[in-house]
């Protein structure tokens, strides 16, 4: 049997965009084993309703903690904004951490040195539940939030390989241009997609600080499991395992636009089998 320390860190969401986040923790955790699920069978989940986010978010969770977890990252905007409340009651004794606290305090941060404004960016389900203005009502002063729900941004990262710059920007524009006069001091990707939309983001918000989700995620996670003493003492280089519920082949084919690692190998199992 494991000890608690060498026990594998659980990441899920969605797709692909969770991937984003996972590397992330590959970098500031270098010794950590991760079990990476992407729910790919089920994607997208910005478009649909709470309840639905919950049960798949559960299902999500339960495979995970049949892999014997020891702590688990929600690297999705919309489960973290939807269902994290749920998961964390399932699971009392699991430390969860999702993408919206951790990014939402960078942003505040950053607005407060600023001009008070943030702007919130993410999918439908996302921007609708309200929980990122309730969280930053709950606990900052002054801070005044926009946001804009961008649906077609997920379908943009996941055809990267076939869709030129030229595309990417005209979407954002349609969505983002009028509020880009706004100058946000802090613009949150409340998606873990979003990263790789920089290049067309930056453009629109020049003086604007992006805040990446999945970062700032991983982060609040390595200093969550250094201070509960869960860190995996070994000095090797942790092993990743990589599971998805749908079209294995296609996840390793765009994996490669999400991480910069190789993925040699993917699982693929029945997440019905965990509802
Ligand atoms: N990666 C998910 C998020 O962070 C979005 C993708 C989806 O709609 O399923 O919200």
């Amino acid at each position: 049997m494991k000890s608690l320390s060498d026990r594998a860190v659980g990441v899920f969401d969605s797709g692909l965009g969770g991937l984003t986040a996972a590397s992330k923790l590959r970098e500031f955790l270098p010794h950590e084993n991760i079990v990476y699920f992407g729910d790919t069978a089920r994607l997208p989940y910005g478009t649909r309703s709470r309840q639905t986010i919950v049960k798949y978010a559960k299902s999500d969770l339960a495979f995970l903690k049949s892999k014997d977890v020891k702590a688990v990252l929600v690297a999705c905007g919309t489960v973290s904004s939807n269902a994290i409340n749920e998961l964390r009651e399932t699971e009392p004794d699991l430390p969860i951490v999702g993408v919206l606290e951790a990014s939402a305090d960078t942003a505040c941060e950053i607005a407060q040195a600023g001009n008070g404004k943030v702007l919130l960016i993410g999918t439908s389900a996302t921007v609708g539940s309200g929980k990122y203005e309730e969280y930053i009502n709950s606990k900052y002063k002054g801070i005044t939030i926009l946001s804009r729900a961008c649906p077609l941004f997920v379908s943009l990262v996941e055809n990267k390989l076939r869709c030129g710059y030229s595309v990417k920007r005209m979407v954002a524009a349609e969505y983002l241009l009028d509020l880009s006069q706004e100058k946000p001091a802090a613009v949150i990707l409340g998606c873990t997609h979003y990263i790789l939309l920089a290049d067309v983001l930056h453009e629109l918000f020049p003086d604007s600080v992006l805040v990446d989700s999945g970062e700032e995620s991983a982060k609040r996670l390595a200093a969550t499991l250094s201070k509960k003493d869960m860190l995996n003492k070994s000095e090797d280089i942790g092993k990743s395992e990589f599971y998805v519920s749908d079209a294995s082949d296609e996840f390793l084919n765009k994996a490669s636009v999400f991480v910069s690692d190789k993925i040699k190998s993917v699982g693929l199992i029945d997440i019905d089998q965990y509802s």
